[in-house]
């Protein structure tokens, strides 16, 4: 048979480890998808430069347009990043009659909906399991091996930048600052950090999670995004003292009002597995009804895993080429006539504990505001301490202290009503610090 021949749109990490690994395991690769793969045609920005991989055989072209109407071509893998000229190239590519294998969360978060629907009337398969985790196969985990499930929620460690960067704080008891300019000379970070650090990255890949877990439509602009930039090492060390770790993740879980859709910095208890995920690694916890609580582990980002992850895409629509569209794995899960419009529950409807860092002046009587005015929100507490603030141990403010609460779940409109009563007492010298709380336990 005919080798299959792909198109690649850019040849930078991702591209030149796809190319690297297509040809290192050609002859594995060939044995599992039953023909050839070869790639036959790459774009790139300009294609003297120096690349991490041969590109002898390869027509290269400095115009994607080339590529995705290349007749040659039967699959087109986008690997150019953004959501403006990669829109673009997919769509084309799929009226061409093309499948797409694609690694960009962002154009699959945002513009998700719209190319599955061309792709379907086209019949042809778009595949994004590099675009969330990297190498960790997460996509296919989730939409087959767990199709047996109602899927409960799922919590990922889905940036490996923002895992990093808090690792690094907990661990060597750095700035933010330093560590971040670390991240980006070693070449984690998106082109601007604050996708990173802000959660725009996390959201999209929470958005893709979300839709194939519970079948529901894509839908980025609802998610709550809330970045890592103003976490101090002084609540690192003190959830610490506690038992907990902060951890950037990415929640979404099915209630019975609708699905909580989140990125925020979030205490978890040292002892759960996805605890322990440090550095730039990814992990996603996903608890099933039938299954219970599973976790998958692995490297987020780099030229070879996610080059592993697209190569499989790549297999994957390899095999099924001469299939029947109808009889094939829905792009998001659930027929694409199934997706529900179950509500995105707002942040102020979310149910989560909290961790609470509130500095106040040392009076008679501010304890017990404090805990009645929680109280009254109907907002149990779990534990307190009283810490002397770093300030106090170096001999000045001394009429001042710290006090970390942590409460039970509550719904987050009732904490924020709490909030805005205890940040106008007059012996409250900063507004609180708040930081959500989740036990991730197995019920
Ligand atoms: N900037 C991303 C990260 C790369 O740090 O995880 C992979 O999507």
């Amino acid at each position: 048979m005919e080798p299959v021949k792909i198109g690649l749109l850019g040849l930078g990490t991702v591209g030149g480890g796809t190319v690297n690994v297509l040809r290192r395991n050609a002859e594995e690769i060939s044995r599992r998808a039953g023909r050839d793969i070869i790639v036959s045609h790459a774009s790139a920005r300009d294609i003297n430069k120096p690349r991490i991989c041969q590109t002898d055989g390869i027509q290269l072209t400095e115009d994607p347009i080339n590529v995705v109407t290349d007749p040659e071509v039967s699959i087109v893998v986008e690997l150019i990043g953004g959501d403006t000229l990669a829109r673009e190239l997919v769509l084309k590519a799929i009226a061409n009659g093309k499948h797409v294998v694609t690694a960009n969360k962002a154009l699959i978060a945002k513009h998700g909906n719209e190319i599955f629907s061309a792709a379907q009337k086209k019949g042809v398969m778009v595949a994004f399991e590099a675009a969330v985790a990297g190498g960790i196969p997460i996509i296919k985990a989730i939409r087959e091996g767990l199709a047996g499930n109602q899927i409960e929620w799922l919590a990922g460690i889905i940036n490996g930048t923002g895992n990093f960067i808090l690792t690094e704080m907990r661990d060597k008891q750095r700035d933010f600052d330093s560590v971040l300019a670390e991240a980006q000379r070693l070449g984690y970070a998106e082109a601007d950090p604050t996708f990173d650090v802000e959660g725009i990255d996390a959201a999209h890949k929470l958005t893709i999670l979300a839709s194939i877990a519970f079948g529901i439509p894509l839908q980025f602009k609802k998610v709550y995004t809330e970045g890592i930039s103003k976490i101090t090492g002084e609540d690192v060390d003190y959830a610490s003292e506690l038992g907990f770790t902060i951890k950037h993740l990415g929640l979404s879980r099915r209630t019975e009002q609708g699905v909580e859709l989140r990125v925020h910095p979030t205490l978890i208890p040292k002892r759960r597995l996805i605890a322990n995920v440090d550095g730039v690694m990814n992990a996603v916890l996903v608890k099933g009804d039938a299954v219970g609580p599973t976790l998958y582990y692995g490297a987020g980002a780099g030229a070879e895993p996610t080059a592993s992850a697209v190569v499989g895409d790549i297999v994957d629509v390899v095999r099924v080429l001469t299939s029947d569209p109808e009889n094939r794995v829905p792009h998001l899960a659930f027929q694409p006539e199934s997706l529900s419009d179950f509500p995105i529950l707002p942040i102020s409807e979310v149910e989560t504990a909290y961790y609470l860092r509130i500095s106040a002046s040392d009076q008679t009587g501010v304890m017990a505001n404090i805990t009645r005015i929680l109280a009254d929100s109907g907002i149990s507490i779990d534990s307190m301490l009283q810490k002397e603030p770093v300030a106090d141990l170096a001999g000045s403010n001394t009429d001042s202290a710290t006090i970390i609460i942590v409460t039970h779940t509550t719904i987050e409109k009732n904490m924020d009503e709490a909030l805005a009563k205890i940040n106008t007492l007059d012996a409250i010298n900063n507004d609180v610090v708040r930081i959500r709380l989740e036990h991730l336990d197995a019920d």
